[in-house]
């Protein structure tokens, strides 16, 4: 059988990755494909326990980056073993709202913990699973949170990722594009500051230009 594909959304907070997964997979489905939808850190059980701890993380005792990184690594291991692969082995193709490019962005370049050692921990967690394509929604950190205040005000959830500064945004976005630099045939930059419709058209242009 063929295995299915695997594709991953990153960008920052407010790039619109939830709304372009959800375009995506009906696109898919239209197209009669076999796919699913998750998201990191999360997608388990387990995995969401994890993330809400590192998340909603009260701040009362520090946590350590080393800590976040290693509560990311062990979300995303579950994740890959018990929900990811057991798909694509079964011909499913899983999209997923981030995997271990925003590990390396937001912990390597925001949080700025040695880039070698992560990506060491990604691989190990993700057992060298690597996307088929990756979608980098790129947008500002201004534009990125102008979509989302309102969503999280009228949540009323606290996210230790949206509360921090300005700058950890902007150096969580410089990596996003230092790694699509870096990897031009995997991370496909797309212009996320324009309608989700112009967005989910370029998207399927290359969606179904490698994957179909
Ligand atoms: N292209 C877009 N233009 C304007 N608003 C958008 C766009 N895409 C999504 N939104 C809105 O912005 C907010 C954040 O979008 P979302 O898909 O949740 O982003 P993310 O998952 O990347 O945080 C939502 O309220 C959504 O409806
Ligand atoms: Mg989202």
């Amino acid at each position: 059988m063929k295995r299915g594909f695997f594709i991953t959304f990153e960008g920052p907070e407010g790039a619109g990755k939830s709304t372009q997964v959800g375009l995506l997979l009906e696109h898919f489905r239209q197209k009669g494909l076999p796919v699913t939808a998750t998201r990191e850190p999360g997608g388990t059980e387990l995995a969401e326990k994890i993330r809400a701890v590192v998340k909603g993380h009260d701040g009362a005792e520090r946590m350590h980056p080393e800590t976040e990184l290693l509560l990311m690594e062990a979300a995303r291991s579950q994740h890959v073993r018990e929900f990811i692969l057991p798909r694509l082995e079964q011909g499913v193709s899983v999209i997923c709202d981030r995997f271990s490019d925003s590990t390396t962005a937001y912990q390597g370049g925001a949080r700025g913990l040695c880039r070698a050692e992560i990506a060491f921990l990604n691989d190990f967690a993700a057992a060298k699973l690597v996307p088929d394509v990756t979608f980098l929604l790129d947008i500002t950190p201004e534009s990125g949170f102008a979509r989302t205040r309102t969503r999280s005000e009228t949540a009323g959830e606290f996210d230790r990722f949206e509360a921090e500064r300005i700058e950890f945004h902007r150096k969580v976005r410089r990596c996003f594009l230092e790694l699509a630099a870096s990897e031009p045939d995997r991370v496909r930059v797309i212009d996320a500051d324009r309608d989700p419709q112009s967005v989910h058209a370029d998207i399927v242009r290359i969606a179904d230009e490698f994957l179909v």
